[in-house]
């Protein structure tokens, strides 16, 4: 048990930005900062940060919160193990209570994953290290390589014994389950050891920690594979991990370029040559899921690969993700069949970096002259190998690069550079279109999200399910709950009492009734209620309240709430008269917002009204009043319409 005091003692002094930076690469976007969300695929940035709240907030998938609970989402922990990472990173001692020291069995199952996984690490290292057994066939097996003991122990290689259950009885003696073990791969379903025989690769998450590993077998004879790996688990995703990245990423962000090969001795072998910045695919092509990883660390990815051009054409489509990811994607080849490894061993650390340097060349232009050995004089050949190139060059997002691409392209292939432009243009402006559909549905799913998440734990599902469309009114009962969170505890005049909370709640107490979304409805009544006993609430009211979906709503709109309400034109077609960002401007914020809404709601009482006329559904006798009051709701629809310069549709 950590002590509460403790727990605010890190909150307090954990600062959002530094602690997502070690993740994410943020740029500055006014008083927040943005970047691309460690937690979905994307490509424009909508993630926020907001230093001065020390809140986070993703805009895309809508994860948002404070600092644990960034690295409770980012590295999978509980709120403990969140709060002792953050201890660790600022040096804080935490008051802690050992009461119930690690004890697997009452730990949550992912803590324990975790644990185990650590385990298993010390134990195959121990094996190697210190082990008269794993010295001799392990350490000699790594030092005849050629790797030296810095390196051995940065990568914590290890070594598993050769015997069906090692592992197996040192984990009983320690009271690990029998259950996670095999969850994790160590031991299989037959109760042995899963790795036997074999040098032992760690692989680990971003921050250090192991997740998997990899077992090569010391005998080139062997029928077995040469490598085994563990299998997919809650930690460990294959197609989201890449090998060496946690000792990596420090430098591929100070290089901003990061070197790509396949295999985990390479990477080995380019930190003893005193390069950093590289990571391994581990064999396969590259996965959108890794471009992804890799694009928030750096710009340009250098590819590493052995000459033989069959590694590179089994690599091609993930080197086109890079590319469509936005990233420069360079290309060194290694002449022969060596990989990495074996070539710096021929040549040595300081003529590999020379290499390296003066390889180095356009993935572009090499895939160019790939074609143009192939293509000779056959036109069908040609015209295939432009539209390759041409889809290729269209990913680039860099029209001044494009331009230069489509221009060697046309010497090289020997096509008229006009007809590649019009082409190229032609897929850029497709892509263009399907892209502002995409994003106007995005963010009008955002709403939608909020909206479906804005429920009690039994509610969502049916919500999900059911897929509910939002009626506009929705958005507009949102945009009230968003001004009274954000502005409500403003005063309305510096010499009056009142506070928009009132102001506000005031304007709108007479269309309660017709809330459509009910857990809205619920927020306005709680804050009705809040100001009935003389309070008047701020942003933190809100933020901690202990209803959920009320601390949701509050996160959602708390931090980059001009970017939120800037698009309300396009995803609503609502027109906004103001031109300022509305935190410069919360009074004709608040006083639009409540406008549109009253504008929703006229609106639909004089359809209702022209239902009802249609239908015959009003008595003769009530006629004359409800016309009455029907034009007096037209006069006043038509006047707050002309308030907010807008063209009335109906
Ligand atoms: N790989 C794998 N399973 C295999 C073979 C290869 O997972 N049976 C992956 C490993 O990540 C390996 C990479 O593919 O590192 C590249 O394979 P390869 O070039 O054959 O191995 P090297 O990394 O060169 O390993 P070594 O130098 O020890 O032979
Ligand atoms: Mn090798």
């Amino acid at each position: 048990m950590i002590s509460p005091k403790s727990i605010d003692e890190v909150l307090e002094i954990a600062r959002i930005e530094d602690v997502v930076r070690d993740y994410v690469d943020l740029k500055n976007r006014g008083s927040n900062l943005i970047g691309l969300c460690p937690f979905h695929k994307e490509k424009t940035p909508s993630f926020s940060v907001s230093p001065s709240k020390n809140i986070f907030k993703c805009f895309g998938c809508g994860k948002g919160g404070n600092t644990a609970q960034f690295v409770m989402e980012v590295e999978q922990l509980s709120f403990p193990e969140a709060i002792r990472t953050l201890a660790k990173k600022y040096q804080i001692t935490l008051e802690e209570s050992f009461k119930q020291e690690i004890n697997p069995e009452l730990q949550q199952e992912q803590e324990s994953l975790y644990i185990i996984n650590q385990f298993a690490l010390n134990f195959y290292k121990d094996n190697l290290r210190n082990n008269p057994i794993g010295q001799s066939v392990a350490l000699s097996y790594f030092k005849q390589r050629g790797f030296l003991e810095q390196i051995i122990e940065k990568f914590e290689l290890g070594f598993a014994f050769d015997e069906p259950d090692a592992l197996l009885n040192k984990a009983r003696k320690e009271g690990f389950k029998l259950d996670f073990l095999q969850k994790l791969g160590l031991v299989t379903a037959q109760q042995k050891d899963f790795f036997r025989n074999r040098v032992i690769f760690p692989i680990h998450n971003l921050t250090g920690k192991p997740i998997a590993f990899a077992g090569r077998h010391l005998t080139s004879d062997s029928k077995s594979p040469k490598y085994i790996n563990s299998p997919e688990t809650e930690l460990y995703q294959k197609s989201k991990t890449l090998y060496g990245l946690h000792l990596a990423k420090k430098s591929i962000r100070d290089k901003n370029n990061c070197f790509l090969v396949e295999g985990y001795t390479d990477v080995m072998a380019l930190h003893q040559a005193g390069i950093e910045n590289v990571v391994a695919s581990s064999g396969t092509s590259l996965t959108e899921d890794q471009v992804h990883v890799l694009k928030r660390f750096t710009q340009q990815v250098s590819l590493l690969y052995d000459g033989d051009s069959a590694g590179i054409k089994a690599a091609m489509r993930g080197i086109d993700l890079l590319i469509q990811g936005g990233l420069d994607v360079k290309i060194i080849l290694i002449p022969g069949n060596e990989d990495p490894d074996e070539f710096i061993r021929k040549i040595g650390a300081d003529a590999f970096e020379k290499f390296v340097e003066n390889e180095s060349k356009d993935f572009i232009v090499y895939k160019l002259n790939l074609h143009s050995n192939e293509i000779k004089n056959d036109p069908i050949k040609k015209s295939l190998a432009a539209k390759d190139i041409i889809q290729t060059i269209a990913k680039v997002e860099d029209p001044i690069k494009r331009s230069i691409y489509l221009q060697q392209s046309a010497g090289i292939l020997g096509i008229d550079e006009v007809s590649l432009i019009s082409a190229c243009n032609k897929i850029i402006g497709d892509e263009l279109k399907n892209k502002v559909f995409r994003q106007k549905r995005e963010a009008l799913d955002n709403d939608q999200k909020l909206l479906n998440e804005l429920s009690s734990e039994s509610n969502i599902k049916t919500q999900y399910n059911s897929q509910i469309t939002i009626s506009n009114d929705e958005f507009q009962e949102i945009d009230i709950c968003r001004i009274l969170i954000l502005y409500g505890h403003h005063k309305v005049n510096v010499n009056e009492e009142m506070h928009y909370a009132e102001f506000i709640i005031e304007n709108i107490a007479d269309t309660l009734a017709f809330f459509e979304n009910e857990l809205l409805k619920q927020f306005i009544l709680d804050v009705s209620q809040q100001i009935s006993q003389g309070k008047i609430p701020e942003l933190n009211y809100y933020l901690n309240h202990t209803d959920s979906n009320i601390s949701k709503l509050a996160l959602n709109f708390s931090i980059n709430k001009y970017e939120y309400s800037s698009n309300w034109e396009e995803k609503h077609g609502i027109f906004l008269s103001t031109q300022q960002a509305p935190e410069l401007n919360y009074k004709s914020d608040i006083e639009n917002s409540i406008l549109r809404f009253k504008l929703k709601k006229f609106n639909k009482a004089i359809s209702e009204f022209e239902r009802r006329i249609q239908l015959n559904e009003i008595p003769e006798e009530e006629l004359q009043l409800e016309l009455k009051s029907h034009q007096h709701i037209v006069n006043q629809r038509n006047y707050i319409a002309g308030l907010l310069n807008t063209v009335v549709i109906n």
